[in-house]
């Protein structure tokens, strides 16, 4: 019998035995196996803690994912071409500017919604109703149109995100992608929940 039998024999014997004496003693120890299955990270991540991301192996063009408060979090290196095209987006857009105060921190309100312009970083999940959008970086396909400079497109509903994150008139997203809070810890690595101002 393994250790948990062991552990599970004992705690029988002592919920036997004082089962008549406090009656709801039961429900706080079926709990303690849960817990004690997740290690420190896990249970401070499931509560929103920090998580760090290596970009050291991210590409020019590519994207990653971390997890953080259960979200998925993209990390894009954009190229040059695709930070060019973001200006010529910005007649087609809701809110081009990042007006909307609650959906990127202060130091990510600028033409790239981001800290440094290469590194786009965003919360995966679109502002319509919650789906997670799909990383569309090829330029005029077919199935997006001869207009499409690269983007998320949401498959839900057809919501449309540049590679900046700021939404398309004309679809049912009413916002912007979010940024998170986030700060680079150096060159190749970035701490995503905690912000340049401690956010
Ligand atoms: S959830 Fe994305 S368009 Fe509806």
């Amino acid at each position: 019998m393994s250790t948990a039998g062991g552990v599970d024999l004992g705690r029988r014997r002592f919920l036997t035995a004082t089962a008549t004496v406090v009656g709801g003693v039961g429900a706080a120890f079926v709990a303690v196996p849960f817990l004690k299955s997740w290690s420190p990270s896990e249970r401070a991540q499931a509560a929103g803690a920090p998580v760090e991301a290596d970009i050291s192996k991210l590409e020019a063009g590519q994207i990653m994912t971390v997890e953080w408060r259960g979200k998925p979090v993209w990390l894009v290196r954009r190229t040059k071409a695709m930070l060019d095209a973001l200006p010529t987006l910005d007649g087609q857009l809701r809110d081009p500017k990042s007006t909307v105060v609650e959906q990127q921190p202060a130091y990510a309100k600028n033409e790239f919604r981001s800290i440094k312009p290469e590194l786009l970083v965003l919360v995966g999940i679109c502002t319509h109703l919650g789906c997670s959008p799909t990383f569309r970086p090829d330029i005029a396909p077919a199935d997006l149109g001869p207009g499409w400079k690269g983007g998320f497109f949401c498959p839900c509903h057809g919501s449309r995100f540049d590679l900046a994150g700021r939404v398309f008139q004309g679809v049912p997203a009413p916002l912007n992608l979010e940024v998170p809070p986030y700060k680079f810890l150096s060159d190749t690595r970035l701490i995503v929940g905690v912000g340049t101002e401690g956010a």
